[in-house]
């Protein structure tokens, strides 16, 4: 078997969703999930992006150990100075380093000439093998680079002491075919290209990042870059849990990754988690639909074989049993350790608060499934923060009568009440907040999702406000929708100042 070499992208490329920047204590927990998941490279950050950026990678650095630690940069000497800082505590430790290489890039990102692209790429590799010895190159838009002058700078930046080199499709554009072609080309052509690794990092924006990245490795690449739940910025990367389980599943293709594929949906949930984004219920692998069957003539096929209609045993991804398990007379060490099967560790307090918050449901609900378990779970940064704006109570009127809203809220200690009418009993709820905290911020965005099976569903809401200068964005769930929405407006309205 060719080992295939998975190179995590979800804390960099993945977080550039907006609205899903991570805490560096959030990205701690996600790279220590992608060290027992065994990814063998983790790219922390873009570290002169920002502080925080750069404050993870140096923590991460020192809380995981098997994985490479790999910092992106432009192609720029104090980004790599910087990246070489933050990776300053990392046992395994990596550069990207990189620079636009197709006819777009060159002429209108970086109005630069052939030559001169050429130029600063090898200064950068070469810069970045000061400091490091695993150097990575990216020829960014290669997919719509010309073959040609791709050919002629990756030979250059390996003659520059480039260990790997990465060929984005960065726009997502290519079809597999010719990816796979362009990956034969590098093969073929580049003559010292035995000395380096080839790595595919497939964009999502056609549905082909796995089709691509699949490509790319039957032509020869020995790196995957993806991430999990393909999140990312448009329409995400390539999906690591694809990818891993189409190599595992057609192991006639004589391909392996280090991947314990049982840690696979328990990742999945903590990067949603983390990230407020629900994975697609029909998404491939971790979609909460992936192994469902519905249909009579598929409930009895698979009853009778389950091969009939899956080809995965979800026991290989940690697809645990979805049955009833946690009841109102569970006790905290047994959340604790349905939470921990499910990818979550909670310190301290948080297991006190996330207790309160599952006796509250648990009231309501006969049974408690893992969703329901995870719906708790998302509401951890909420737990996390010191919230100026508390909701106490809140009463809604509705239905043939003009909608109205009873608030209570506690404003820094203080409890505030009103009433209010509006054209639903949201609007109104809404409407009351406002007159409580004196603002006249309304929601530029509003999205309600179901979160769990059934009637009894939980809405998770995801608000977002436009304080003038920037999108704030605010997150909650419940069994009422309408309270849903209230606590993710004041859930928005906390992470602004006023
Ligand atoms: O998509 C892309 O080209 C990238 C590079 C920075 C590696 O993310
Ligand atoms: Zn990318």
């Amino acid at each position: 078997m060719k080992r295939i070499y998975i190179f995590d992208t979800t804390l960099r490329d993945g977080e550039q969703v907006p609205g899903c920047q991570l805490s560096t204590v959030e990205k701690i927990e996600i790279a220590q999930s992608l060290e027992h998941l065994g990814v063998d490279v983790i790219e922390a950050g873009f570290p002169v992006s920002s502080p925080v950026d750069f404050n993870s990678i140096r923590e991460i650095s020192k809380s995981v150990s098997n994985p490479v630690i790999c910092a992106l940069t432009r192609a720029v000497p104090g980004d790599i100075e910087i990246a070489a800082d933050s990776l300053k505590f990392a046992k395994y430790k990596r550069i990207h380093t990189g620079i636009g290489v197709s006819e777009q890039h060159i002429r209108t990102k970086l109005r630069s000439t052939h030559d001169e692209i050429v130029q600063r790429a090898v200064e950068a590799v070469k810069l970045s093998r000061r400091f490091v010895d695993e150097v990575q190159f990216y020829a960014e838009d290669a997919g719509r680079a010309d073959d040609d002058f791709l050919c002629r700078i990756i030979e250059a930046v390996i003659d520059a002491g480039a260990r790997i080199v990465n060929i984005p499709d960065t726009t997502g554009y290519c079809l597999p075919v010719h990816f796979g072609a362009k990956i034969s080309q590098l093969v073929n052509r580049v003559p010292n290209i035995d000395k380096a690794i080839i790595s595919v990092h497939c964009h999502n924006d056609l549905g082909l990042a796995t089709a691509n990245s699949i490509y790319g490795v039957l032509a020869g690449a020995t790196q995957v870059e993806c991430t999990i739940n393909g999140v990312g910025e448009r329409a995400g990367n390539a999906a690591l849990e694809e990818v891993v389980m189409t190599l595992k599943s057609h192991s006639e293709l004589g391909y392996e990754t280090g991947i314990v594929t049982k840690c696979i949906t328990p990742t999945s949930r903590l990067v949603s988690a983390m990230l407020n984004m629900s994975v697609q219920n029909n998404k491939a692998i971790v979609g909460r639909n992936a192994f469902a069957h519905s249909s009579g003539i598929h409930q009895d096929g698979v009853l009778k074989s389950r091969d009939n209609y899956e080809i995965i045993d979800p026991k290989d991804i940690g697809l645990t049993d979805n049955s009833i398990v946690l009841t109102a007379r569970s006790g905290r060490a047994a959340l604790r350790s349905k939470l921990q099967k499910l990818g979550f560790t909670l310190r301290g307090q948080e297991v006190d608060m996330v207790y309160e918050r599952f006796l509250e449901l648990a009231d309501k609900n006969k049974y408690f499934t893992d969703d329901d378990v995870l719906a708790l779970i998302s509401d951890i940064d909420i737990i996390r923060e010191s919230r100026r704006i508390h909701l106490e109570s809140l009463e809604v009127i509705s239905g043939t009568v003009t909608p109205r809203a009873s608030i209570t809220l506690i404003v820094d200690g203080v409890e505030v009440s009103t009433k209010s009418n509006g054209v639903g009993p949201i609007d109104a709820a809404f409407s009351a907040v406002r007159q409580l905290l004196n603002v006249d911020y309304v929601p530029q965005d509003f999205v309600i999702q179901p979160m769990t099976r059934g009637s009894e569903d939980l809405g998770r809401v995801h608000i977002t406000l436009d304080n003038g200068e920037r999108l704030i964005h605010g997150f909650a769930f419940h069994k009422d929708i309408v309270y849903a929405s209230v606590e993710a407006y004041i859930d928005a309205l906390n992470r602004i100042q006023f």
